[in-house]
């Protein structure tokens, strides 16, 4: 009988002596996780991970590793030092490329005002919108380089990217052009997405039917030919794109091969996640005042539900997404930034993290499934980040802490040691 010896490859780099080590590696199920197995982190203590290039080549304690893997003195290595390593943050739900903060309607909030009463006086998303046509690309370049920036270093590897702040063929454009740029220039890595069905921009305030043909007929085409976008993405509420018409919108994208995610019952139980259903979307995001039916319809579907805990906390208000609720429905849940000048100012997961546990009583555990490979499916990344497994990116983060459940309890600052992008240390 013959035999085979696995040649074994050389690393070339070794994090070892990591104290915890989070796998997110879950045997018992493949794919999101859900309900208990929302908690199983896949903890190696004392662990180690080997990586050729880009992509892990082995993960277990160093004596397993050694097995698999040789390590030289062309290997360079990391000692971490007891402290926890984790896969790198993925962020399924960010709005990076705008003109200009808007801390003057949050202001504006502060005092009493209300997010759709901004918009309703042509504040929130349109203002957006004036001014990002009157930006250049290179100065909305290096906005969102600097948002990429700050998310990288609280531990953010890959994030999905809406357009959304331009609104016009052209400039909705513009906007995925500096998404595919910024994807291939700076560490993080992007899931594009079109968001042309942001809201309803001024010139087509008294014909919105005219707006959501060129959307439909005009944009969606382009967009698709183009390769310029991977999902589309209506914001389905009152006030902006209703039932009806998200429809229409994402029926388009879906025939012409794009993969679908609404903004979805943010502000009452307008229909969108039995929407997100009925189409086969890949995620429905905020879903705060989401129904039961709603809930079952998309268990049913197979749709990840997208909590924004940040927006719920930025806008002031005191109704979470029932994240709970959800849970206990087996439906999966990841989590999300929502880092938008409008209406969630912040690029940090961690501070996510701490607003799922005390808002929506999300242990660290499950906060830590949902931002690493709940999300990576959110994004359709699942077979490539998320976890820490053989071939997978060897994306991951060196925390200051030697426990994980330090995370979400010390808030507001930022824990992060260093981070690894695609096997190459990017921050620390
Ligand atoms: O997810 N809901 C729509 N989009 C953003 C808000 C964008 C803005 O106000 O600029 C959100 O909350
Ligand atoms: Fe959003």
């Amino acid at each position: 009988m013959g035999y085979q010896v696995k040649k074994a490859r050389r690393a070339t780099l070794l994090i070892r002596n990591a104290g915890q080590l989070l796998t997110l590696r879950d045997e018992k199920q493949i794919g999101p996780r859900t309900g208990e197995n929302l908690s199983n982190l896949g903890i190696i203590e004392n662990g180690a991970v080997a990586s050729l290039g880009a992509s892990i080549l082995a993960v277990g304690t160093l004596e397993e590793i050694e097995r698999s893997a040789i390590i030289d003195k062309t290997t360079r290595i990391i000692d971490a030092q007891g402290k926890v390593v984790t896969p790198g943050f993925v962020d399924p739900h960010t709005h990076p490329v705008f003109a200009a903060t808007r801390e003057e309607e949050f202001e504006l909030r502060v005092k009493g005002a209300s997010y759709q009463e901004i918009a309703a006086s042509g504040g929130g998303i349109r203002n957006s919108v004036r001014r990002f046509r009157k930006t250049s690309n290179d100065q909305l370049m290096r906005n969102a380089r600097r948002v990429l920036d700050r998310m990288l270093c609280y531990g953010t590897t890959t994030i999905e990217a809406k357009s959304g702040y331009g609104l016009s063929p052209e400039d909705e454009v513009r906007s995925l052009q500096i998404i595919k740029d910024l994807n291939e220039n700076h560490p993080i890595d992007l899931v594009p997405t079109f968001l042309g069905a942001h809201e309803v921009p001024d010139e087509y305030r008294d014909n919105r039917q005219e707006y959501i043909r060129i959307l439909t007929e005009e944009m969606i085409p382009r967009v698709a030919e183009g390769d310029l976008a991977e999902f589309c993405d209506v914001f389905c509420e009152e006030g902006v794109f209703n039932i009806e018409e998200s429809r229409r919108i994402l029926s388009t994208a879906k025939a012409y091969g794009l993969k679908l995610k609404l903004h979805a019952d943010e502000l009452s139980p307008f229909g969108g996640a039995e929407l997100a259903a009925e189409l086969g979307a890949t995620s429905a995001d905020h879903l705060v005042a989401i129904s039961e039916t709603g809930i079952d319809k998309m268990k049913a579907a197979g749709v990840i539900a997208v909590l924004l805990p940040g927006t719920t906390f930025s806008l002031g208000y005191d109704k979470y997404a029932p994240a709970r609720r959800m849970i206990k429905a087996g439906l999966p849940i990841a989590l999300a930034t929502d880092c938008n000048p409008g209406s969630s100012m912040t690029e940090n997961m961690q501070m996510i993290l701490s607003l799922a546990s005390t808002q929506m009583r999300m242990t660290a555990a499950e906060g830590f499934c949902a931002a690493t490979i709940n999300s990576a499916y959110a994004t359709d990344r699942g077979e490539e980040v998320g976890s820490l497994e053989p071939n997978k990116l060897a994306d991951l983060v060196i925390w200051d802490t030697e426990n994980y459940k330090e995370i979400p309890y010390h808030y507001g600052v930022n824990l992060v040691k260093t981070v690894i992008k695609r096997g190459r240390v990017v921050y620390g």
